[in-house]
């Protein structure tokens, strides 16, 4: 998070805009939020530019209740969702999205446990919607290309929305879990194209139903409050650093110095194709783990926290969202060159 980020939702939590009431404890339904809502939404359309027909929604669940929003509104009982797998959120998205229709899944890197994004695979063009992950936050590899397709373009961006510049209308959906990019958790941020809604036979439970929230304003019931306004904070700075083409241009050069130490230092080897190497997590594995453990215990002495890979893949991962400067890259690379040079 970035730290006036931090620094607002703090002081609101105490006194929201001088009002003498806390972000906590306002009604959702009052004007002092619905400011908030409309700023939040109008900051998602302008640093995405989105479309006309782009609804954006704030909801709660989590990605992970996208995995089956998304079908149940989307995917009619008979008909076929195209699906990417590749990697364990992917493969989640699968498993929901059979509850409600059928699943092609038309390409998968299960073979090489995710390391790469598969290629020249083919999308049948009746299927309802084509969904992929954007970036896959565990294995470390992410999609740099929209794939070319005229199916209606689903993706779960919950590891690199906003972090690079993309045409965000090519999506006929967007989904993501707020708490990396976007602000903190609580909230789920959902864009859909309200063109390819209301198409299903089945009837939708009325928290499901993405009509309903979009006439609702996201205020269906009581919004997750401080992790709305959180969002609107981090937006708000976003755009202050330059928007999206600024913060793609710190996280290419973040990027490129991890990956080219790593490359550089034979103890450390990056695990994913390198054409389809995250911008936002890197992963890597060292030669063993007696190494790895003294390398672990090192960083946290130098204040780097976090650095282990998902508790499914091991090795090591170093997540750099938007909010992480430069500087705490340079300090992990110094300490792989120094741990290098004593180790290696
Ligand atoms: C790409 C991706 N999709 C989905 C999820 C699940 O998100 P949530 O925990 O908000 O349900 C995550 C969580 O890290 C993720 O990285």
């Amino acid at each position: 998070m970035p730290q006036e980020v931090m620094e607002n939702a703090a002081r609101a939590v105490v006194d929201f805009n001088n009002t003498g009431l806390s972000i906590l404890e306002i009604g959702h339904r009052t004007p002092l939020f619905q400011a908030v809502m409309d700023e939040a939404m109008a900051l998602v359309k302008e640093l995405m530019k989105l479309g006309a027909d782009q609804e954006v929604m704030f909801l709660h669940g989590g990605a992970s209740t996208q995995f089956f929003q998304v079908p149940m509104n989307l995917l009619d009982e008979k008909a076929t969702g195209a699906y990417l797998d590749c990697g364990i959120w992917g493969t989640k998205a699968i498993k929901e999205a059979r509850i409600f229709g059928n699943v092609d899944v038309v390409a998968s890197s299960k073979d090489r446990n995710y390391t790469y994004i598969p290629r020249g695979f083919k999308i049948p063009e009746d299927s309802a919607f084509f969904h992929y992950t954007s970036n896959n936050t565990i294995e470390g590899t992410e999609v740099h290309e929209i794939p070319q397709t005229n199916v209606p373009l689903v993706c779960d961006m919950s590891s690199d929305i906003l972090s690079h510049e993309m045409d965000f209308t090519r999506f006929g959906l967007i989904y993501a879990g707020a708490q990396k990019n976007i602000g903190a958790a609580g909230v789920n941020l959902v864009i859909v194209n309200k063109n390819l809604l209301g198409k299903v036979s089945r009837k939708l439970p009325t928290m499901m139903d993405y009509r309903l929230h979009i006439e609702n304003g996201s205020m269906l019931n009581t919004p997750p409050v401080f992790a709305v306004y959180v969002c609107m904070l981090t937006l708000r700075w976003l755009k202050q650093q330059g928007g999206v083409p600024a913060l793609e241009k710190i996280n290419e050069k973040k990027a490129a110095l991890l990956y080219d130490t790593l490359d550089a230092l034979p103890l450390f080897s990056p695990k994913v194709a390198k054409e389809d190497r995250s911008l936002m997590n890197v992963v890597w594995i060292m030669q063993d783990e007696s190494i790895e453990k003294a390398f672990l215990t090192e960083c946290k002495a130098a204040g780097m926290v976090g650095i282990k890979g998902h508790r499914t893949v091991g090795g090591f991962r170093a997540s750099l969202y938007n909010a992480l400067p430069m500087s705490s890259v340079e300090t992990l690379t110094e300490l792989m060159k120094d741990f290098s040079r004593r180790k290696g």
